[in-house]
This record gives structure tokens, sequence and C-alpha cells, in this order.
């Protein structure tokens, strides 16, 4: 492929890659469009300038402060969670690459439902595993007994269950997590990147930890907490997985700078956390306006939907982007995902979207 001696697993695959093109409105990466509040901005700048007087020492390398306000913000959903439960890291991405590390890794295998997050599948080939995929049905939910038998059958060493999914925006009912977790000796990881944009009702995995030492929950700051730039995923799971992490970290993973500006940011979790409403709010307007338009969507508890019923689901993708408004085209035929943001977005979208229908067909 490249002349190059590349291990064989990635013959053939891409890296990760939502284009990063120019357009009036950005509705392709699951972010969060509000701009952060001015306090934050302040706090910030006195933070990260107290952290740079240090940066001629290396970082808490166990992030024991932070680590310390995750569990608190983690715990304020009801369910009490400790720090020696929690570890963070740059990003979910790394969170979910350090658990492949640990429980994936050469000659092991992960199951993971798709269509679901493309990283789980790159994430568990780039640290030496197998990942195979998991059945769901037509509409994309995941039929409890298919899975369940797959697991018993396929014996896997992790369990991706993403939740709510991407790309499809629905949450993975609890009934199938436990399901999957007493079918399986292997770890269970329920990647919960969009859980704070959850419709009402919709528990979180974190009420099943007690008692289950092979379960982890992944979650992130850079949707709800709309602090993509910062890097900062975090997890949930029994003291012990999180003790055993620590033979694959690399040592000071998390910037000093990176751990005062996620602590920062924490101290203004209410703030942060205001816009979820909204974003959910346009969610739903996205949803209530397709049928109108000739359209279908799948039942979205995250800040996107995905919108299909196309025949030719790229040429609506260009259409809309010809009309400024970029989504993503995640390579289900006939769907394309759009992420909910302001107002604002949400009108220059169903505008374009309905022009684009029109001419496309
Ligand atoms: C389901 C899911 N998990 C994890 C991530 C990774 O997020 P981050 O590394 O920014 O925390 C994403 C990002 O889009 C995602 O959709």
């Amino acid at each position: 492929m490249t002349g190059l001696p590349v291990r064989p697993e990635f013959e053939g695959r891409s890296p990760y890659g939502a284009p990063q093109v120019p357009a009036a409105h950005r509705l392709n990466t699951n972010e969060n469009p509000y701009p952060l509040p001015d306090a934050l901005l302040a706090d910030l700048g006195a933070a990260l300038g107290a952290a740079a007087l240090d940066l001629n020492r290396y970082p808490d390398r166990d992030a024991v402060a932070l680590r310390t306000d995750l569990a608190a913000f983690l715990s304020r959903s009801g369910t009490a969670v400790t720090p020696a439960q929690v570890w963070a890291a740059n990003g979910s991405n790394e969170i979910l690459q350090q658990l492949s590390q640990l429980f994936a890794g050469a000659g092991r295998t992960a199951l993971g439902f798709t269509p679901s997050y493309s990283m789980h599948p790159l994430i568990t080939a780039a640290t030496g595993g197998t990942f195979v995929d998991g059945h769901r049905r037509a509409d994309f939910t995941i039929d409890p007994e298919a899975a369940v038998a797959q697991v018993r059958e396929l014996r896997p060493d992790v369990v991706f269950v993403t939740s709510p999914n991407n790309p499809t925006g629905t949450a993975v009912d609890l009934a199938t997590v436990t399901a999957l977790y007493e079918a399986t000796e292997g770890v269970v990881v329920v990647d919960e990147a969009y859980a704070e944009f959850a419709r009402p009702g919709t528990p979180s995995a974190l009420t099943l930890l007690a008692g289950r030492p092979r379960l982890v929950v992944s979650r992130t700051m850079s949707k709800a907490f709309g602090m993509a730039g910062l890097r900062l995923g975090y997890l949930a799971a029994d003291p012990a997985v999180v003790d055993a992490l620590q033979l694959v970290r690399l040592p000071y993973h998390l910037s000093s700078l990176t751990q005062a500006a996620a602590r920062t940011a924490l101290a203004h979790t209410e703030a942060l956390l205001a816009t979820v409403d909204a974003v959910t709010h346009e969610r739903d307007r996205i949803v209530a306006a397709m049928p109108g338009l000739g359209l279908t969507s799948v039942p979205s508890d995250a800040n996107f939907v995905l919108f299909g019923g196309f025949a030719d689901a790229p040429a609506v993708w260009q259409a809309l982007l010809d009309r400024g408004v970029l989504v993503r085209d995640v390579g289900l035929p006939g769907w394309l995902r759009v992420t909910a943001g302001t107002p604002a977005e949400t009108d220059a979208f169903l505008t374009a979207l309905g022009e684009a229908v029109d001419q496309v067909g």
C-alpha cells in the first residue's frame, strides 16, 4: 500500500477523518456550537497562568485532583463514584485506546455492534486485536438475544456498547447491557460520550457499576461540556480496572495544562451544561421536521440525528454543502447524520435540506 513495512492489519484501512472542509455551518462532528461562558474564559486564563509557573515539572501522574472533581461530577447523577473508580486521559479516544491495550491486543477479540463509533474497530486493530461486527436489527437497535448468542459463541475479550449510539443516536437499554455482561467473561465498555443529551428516563450504565468489576463506562468533556478542544475523556469502573490501566498509560500522559483547564471547566459545570437543553430542543426540532420533508430519522438520545430515506445520500450531502451546510456521510446507504446546534443552524440546515431534496429527489 505505502511501500512501508506497515503491520498487515492496517492494509486497506483509512484513518479516522471527518472532512474538515470550510462551510458556513459545520454540523458534522457533534461539537457543541455555543461559546464558552465569559466567566469560565477568565478563570481559564488565571488557572492556566498559574499552572504554567510549574511547567518545568512533570504533571501529577495520577491526576488525583482532577479525578476527584470528575468523581464528584458523576456522583451528582445519584450514583456515588469515588476518585479511585475514575481515570482520565486525552479524550475518550485515549481512554478507549488504553482499555484496548489492556484488554484486547494481539490474539484477542473485541465485539462491537456496527454501525457504531468508527474508532472502536480502528483502536482494536491499532492495539493488535481483532474486531468483530455484532448484529443490529434493521432499525439499528440491538437484539439482546442475538447479541448474547453472538457473545457466547465468539467469547470476546472486550464488548463495546455505544450508548447513545453514534451514528444512529439511540441509547441502549440497561437490560441489554446487563445481559451482555452476564454472557461474557470479557470487559464490557459502555461508551457514553453523549450520555448528557439522553432523553429523560434514560439511565446511565453508571447505575450498573456496583458489583460488576468487568464493566467500564467511558465519558468525555468533548460533547455536552462543549470542550472538544480540551481533549479530556474519562471512565468510571471498579478501582481494580483503574489500577490495571497504570500498566499501559504513558507516564505523565495528561499535561498539567490539561488537568488545570479540565478542573476549571468542571467548576463551571452548571453554566456549561446549561446548553444541553437548548441543543436537545434543536435535535427534537430536526426530528419533528423530517416527515414534512418526506424523510425519516432514527430516535435520538444524542446531539445529532441520523436522517434518511435518500436514494443517493452522497448527492444530498453535496447539495447541502453547496448551500453551506456540512453534515456527515457516515457510509450508511440512504442515511446522513447532522449535529444539532443553535436555532440558526437548524434553520439553515432545514432550509438547505428542503432545497437539496427538491434538487436531488
Ligand atoms: C461514541 C464516541 N465515543 C468517543 C468519542 C471520542 O471523543 P473524544 O476523544 O473527543 O472524547 C466520540 C467522538 O466523536 C464518539 O462519538
